[in-house]
């Protein structure tokens, strides 16, 4: 991409994004890294972060980039994204200035897309609400959470969702969770959809009760998986034709401890890369490649990647649109 969005030079867009950031009051910052913005610590420059205080702010923003036709994505705590080392001529949205604490009314809870999945889970545990204290340990913000229907020890986000709040020309729209499918580690939502927050309907419990299964959660993760590293969770998701999942059959390949450059299989569950040092996408990327190339040699089987894959090279949101819309024009 030589010319931003499509003809629009990078000085035009430039000068686009500093008078909407301006007019809408939002902070916008140049100079920032992926390696700053995500948990695996690598990937290269980006050339704007926005970062909304407010849900009505968001929402405005983001219609406003589309219809200046500039690319966006947007990133909550970055504990599931891998990001290349290239430049990233995109806006970054960061979600984590949404984070008002959440709004509790009988058994529901309404909590905002930048707040932390962890703390909302002692939060409600503490008011006697059970159904996500599975998720107590996920290091992500409750917009990556829907976003990808994080799960763990028995908890699924979308089992629980009521509500979900999205951006839509440029107002807060509020979607009922049964519109959309929440799969394994996967949603219906779309590139170009922005999550704003969501109203979850729990079950009453004893807080005591709700809290001990959190720490049970918390215990085996602790017990089977690193803390303290820079990873992003579980690289692949498990295979769905096979009984044995992702982690065991790398460990049975005997990839423990395997390491490109700075990248390496973690010695304590095999389902997880992490990074050491001044570490590189590049060294991750060559890493999962090189399991998956085994896998589907020694096993047949093709490893769906869990992380998302952010691309320097590739359409995001608005250019997609713009895009779609043009093949759309072009008569077949
Ligand atoms: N195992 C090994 N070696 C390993 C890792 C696991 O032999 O290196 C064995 C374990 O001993 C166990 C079995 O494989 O018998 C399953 O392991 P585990 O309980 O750790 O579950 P998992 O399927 O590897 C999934 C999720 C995790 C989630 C846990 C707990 C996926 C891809 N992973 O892991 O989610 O925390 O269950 O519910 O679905 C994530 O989403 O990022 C993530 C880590």
């Amino acid at each position: 991409m030589s010319e931003a969005n499509d003809g629009i030079g990078f000085r035009e867009r430039d000068a686009a994004i500093e008078e909407i950031a301006a007019r809408l009051g939002i902070r916008a910052e140049r100079g920032k890294r992926f390696a700053e913005l995500t948990s695996l610590r690598v990937g290269g420059a980006i050339d704007w972060v926005i970062s909304p205080a407010t849900e009505a702010q968001a929402a405005a923003v983001v219609d406003e980039l589309v219809t200046a036709g500039i690319g966006w994505r947007a990133l909550g705590s970055g504990s599931n994204v891998l990001a290349d080392d290239g430049d990233h001529h995109y806006v970054v949205l960061s979600l984590k200035e949404l984070k008002g604490n959440p709004e509790f009314n009988g058994e529901l809870v309404s909590v905002t897309a930048g707040y932390s999945l962890p703390r909302l889970c002692v939060d409600v545990a503490r008011h006697g609400l059970s159904g996500i204290e599975g998720l107590g340990g996920i290091p992500g913000t409750v917009g990556g959470a829907l976003w990808m229907n994080a799960g763990a020890y028995g908890h699924e986000i979308g089992k629980v969702t009521e509500s979900v709040r999205v951006a839509r020309l440029g107002a807060v729209v509020e979607i009922p969770g049964t519109s959309i499918q929440w799969n394994y580690r996967h949603t219906s939502f779309s590139e170009g959809e922005l999550l704003l927050g969501a109203t979850l309907r729990l079950v009453p419990d004893d807080p005591e009760k709700i809290i001990a299964r959190m720490e049970d959660a918390k215990n085996q993760r602790l017990a089977t998986q690193p803390h303290g590293a820079r990873s992003a969770g579980c690289f692949f998701k498990n295979p769905p034709s096979s009984k044995t999942g992702t982690g065991r059959i790398i460990d049975e390949m005997g990839m423990k401890g395997t390491r490109r450059g700075s990248a390496v299989v973690s010695p304590i569950h095999a389902n997880f890369i992490v990074t050491e040092g001044e570490a590189r996408a590049e060294d991750a990327l060559a890493l999962a490649e090189e399991i998956r190339e085994r896998v589907k040699r020694e096993h047949g089987i093709e490893l769906e990647y869990e992380v998302e894959l952010w691309r320097a090279n590739e359409a995001v949101a608005s250019e997609q649109a713009e895009t779609e819309e043009a093949n759309k024009q072009e008569p077949h």
